[in-house]
């Protein structure tokens, strides 16, 4: 399973209310698109579900497989399964990649119950394992001996989320912005990976402000509009489009 519920969620940061009732409902196995102007809260959003401390919980509640996560720290909801890639990734030198990778597969691994999940005890075999998922989002073997982020491109950090979370298999994972600063054919490439990804136990939200991405996804099963910190419409994967010749403020004035 791989379920996430957000219920009338209300969150402040540094004393101001962000959002303000966020509803919002995943299958397991589903894609989300999650759409909205500027400054709406998606941002909020994700570093909410992932516990960051500037983010105050002021009501409501984040369900994962039907148990709230909310007294969970960042740490403890990622080994339950929720994973966040972020829109600007920290540089984190003198950690290698494969290393870093290596310690949060295993520890998952080790955390989720009752699933197929092998816990790999050589470097060797890991590396085998990491290489496999490597050239798949297109990334070459050389990277795996880098530091963290370290001197990473646009694209190479944006490849290397969607490579850890092929890796690591998450059971909800929230993409911030996984198209911001590629070129066309690394958003397509992107968008072919997170595909790869998508299946029966894990389930995948994107944050995006543009459809572009969106189109190149075998698989989307619902679009969300996010505006002044709540989602005010939803829709099958045609809202996009629609969103895309419209705009976020047809969207704003249609709310019911
Ligand atoms: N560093 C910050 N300090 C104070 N307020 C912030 C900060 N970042 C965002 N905000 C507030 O939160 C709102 C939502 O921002 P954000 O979640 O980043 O939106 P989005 O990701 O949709 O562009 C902004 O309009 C702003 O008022
Ligand atoms: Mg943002």
């Amino acid at each position: 399973m791989a379920e996430l519920e957000i219920r009338d969620l209300h969150v402040k940061r540094e004393g101001k209310e962000i959002l303000k009732g966020v509803n919002l409902r995943t299958g397991s196995g589903e894609v989300h698109a999650l759409m909205g102007p500027n400054g709406s809260g998606k941002s909020t959003l994700a570093y909410t579900l992932l516990a960051h401390p500037k983010y105050e919980v002021t009501s409501g509640d984040i369900l994962l497989d039907g148990q709230s996560v909310l007294d969970l720290s960042t740490d403890e909801r990622s080994k339950k399964g929720l994973f966040l890639g972020f829109q600007y990734p920290v540089e984190v030198s003198g950690v290698g990649y494969s290393h870093f990778l290596r310690t949060a597969y295993n520890s998952l691994s080790k955390a989720i119950q009752g699933e197929d999940r092998e816990v790999f005890i050589t470097v060797r075999e890991f590396q085998k394992y990491l290489k496999d998922n490597l050239n798949q989002v297109g990334l070459k073997d050389e990277f795996l001996s880098r530091y963290l982020n370290e001197g990473f491109s646009g694209g190479e950090k944006k490849r290397s989320e969607v490579l850890q979370m092929a890796v690591l298999k998450p059971k909800v994972s929230i993409l911030d912005e996984p198209d911001s600063g590629l070129d066309i054919d690394a958003v397509q490439s992107v968008a072919k990976s997170i595909s790869e990804v998508a299946g029966k136990d894990s389930t995948i939200i994107i944050i995006t402000h543009y459809a572009r991405i969106l189109k190149f996804l075998n698989k989307l099963d619902h679009v969300h509009v996010f505006s002044d910190g709540r989602v005010i419409k939803s829709g099958d994967a045609t809202l996009a489009n629609e969103l895309e010749t419209r705009g976020y403020g047809w969207a704003i004035d249609s709310q019911a």
